[in-house]
């Protein structure tokens, strides 16, 4: 489905001018998913947070900066990226449960929208925060709403025994000690229940759970301006996303009403679809039990599949090939754990075609390292039927050493 996005002659050009291993995002395909999620929610006019962890790659973030996005931010480090993008400061949102001080500072400092608290002593530190700045803090509490995203345990956030965000009664604590501070501006809640979530079920129970909160909240005297739900809204491999109307509906129903602007931080149905990973073949071998294909790409690159048990669907590049053949993609890292596909039936490549591994545009290049000394992929992006552009440089051995001191 996504292989008319990639077609196979721009991945050969790309390929030879670039070399292996590659990621190439489809502006195009980024802006489409963008697209769907703005007619989905267009009655509700929400602020999209992109989630920048999904792919933090300066050109994709500038791309959903022109489309009015906002960002939704880990790090310090994805902060810098994202005003480096060209996202508006008040447009930002910092999410994670371990900002430092340092972070906490810098947010406050560059003016961000909220910050995503996760815990009473994190309110405490961003209060300390905005006395030393002598600015006040505006934030919103992530709030675990006990409920079961249905999906794998790893990318599974909203349930009680999850280290994310806090309990409705710790949560109405915050807000009433907030309330008194004269450094802190409680403005938003938020939950974000997993990632992959492929129901809008999930949603509309945690969207209910928080409404009824705020109201109970706003009975204390505490009225908050921002409903957050997160992102998560799953993608299946070798798909585009599903058309979110169901997830805009079940958050719409449950704040009707309300007064509160929605936030909706979408990370991987926007990026996944969006890019791919291109790579060489560089030997077939036999095993005892198996056909392995070793290609130049490996876990370094793409760690999804050893991670979380992700099935990229994966096609040889041009036509041709031998025999049609069952064969485990893998690459040269010394690990069990390094393959980038198991049991793909394809026709048989000579060393040097290329594959392609598709639905790697989230959570791929932003997950990778350099475990075995491997410079990261260069990444490119198609800009047009015939247009591509190269948006990193691949690292080379010199990269690797770079910061170290012998
Ligand atoms: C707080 C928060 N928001 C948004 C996201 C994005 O999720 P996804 O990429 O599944 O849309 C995540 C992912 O972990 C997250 O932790």
């Amino acid at each position: 489905m996504l292989g008319k996005y990639f077609k196979h002659q721009l991945l050969e050009k790309i390929a030879a001018s670039a070399g292996t291993p590659v990621y190439v995002y489809s502006a195009p395909v980024f802006l489409k998913q963008i697209a769907a999620y703005k007619k989905a929610f267009r009655s509700l006019d929400p602020l999209f947070c992109y989630a920048m962890k999904a792919n933090s790659s300066g050109a994709l973030c500038a791309l959903a900066a022109g489309e009015g996005l906002g960002a939704d931010v880990v790090s310090g480090g994805e902060l810098y990226r994202a005003l480096r993008a060209g996202f508006a400061p008040d447009k930002i949102i910092f999410s994670g449960v371990g900002k430092t001080a340092a972070e906490l500072e810098y947010a406050l400092a560059a003016g961000i929208l909220l910050i995503n608290a996760e815990s009473f002593e994190e309110v405490l530190e961003l209060e300390r925060a905005a006395a030393r700045l002598k600015k006040p803090a505006p934030f919103s509490l992530r709030i675990n709403p006990d409920v079961d995203p249905h999906t794998h345990k790893f990318i599974s956030t909203g349930r009680l025994d999850s280290k994310f965000g806090v309990p409705f009664t710790e949560a109405e604590k915050i807000y009433m000690y907030a309330a008194g501070s004269k450094h802190l501006r409680p403005v938003g809640a938020q939950f974000h229940i997993g990632s992959q979530v492929h129901s809008s079920a999930p949603y509309a129970l945690a969207a209910g759970r928080l409404a009824a909160f705020l109201l109970k909240l706003a009975s204390r005297g505490v009225n908050l301006n921002y409903a957050d739900v997160g992102g998560g809204w799953g993608v299946r491999e070798g798909a585009e996303m599903a058309d979110p109307s169901a997830l805009a509906a079940a958050v719409g129903g449950a704040f009707k009403g309300a007064g509160l602007k929605i936030i909706v931080e979408p990370g991987r149905s926007i990026a996944a679809p969006s890019g791919a990973l291109l790579t060489s073949v560089l030997y077939r071998k036999r095993g005892g039990r198996k056909n392995f294909l070793i290609v130049d790409a490996a876990m370094n690159d793409l760690i999804r599949p050893a991670l979380y048990g992700a099935r990229h669907p994966v096609a040889l590049v041009g036509t041709g090939g031998g025999e049609k053949n069952v064969y485990d993609i893998v690459g040269p890292v010394c690990e069990s754990g390094d393959f980038l596909a198991q049991d793909v039936v394809l026709r048989e490549p000579a060393g040097g075609r290329l594959l392609v591994v598709y639905s790697a545009g989230a959570y791929g290049f932003s997950m990778s390292s350099q475990y075995n000394s491997r410079p990261r992929a260069a990444e490119a992006l198609i800009t047009g039927p015939s247009s591509w552009r190269l948006i990193r440089r691949r690292e080379n051995y010199k990269d690797l050493v770079a910061l170290e001191v012998l």
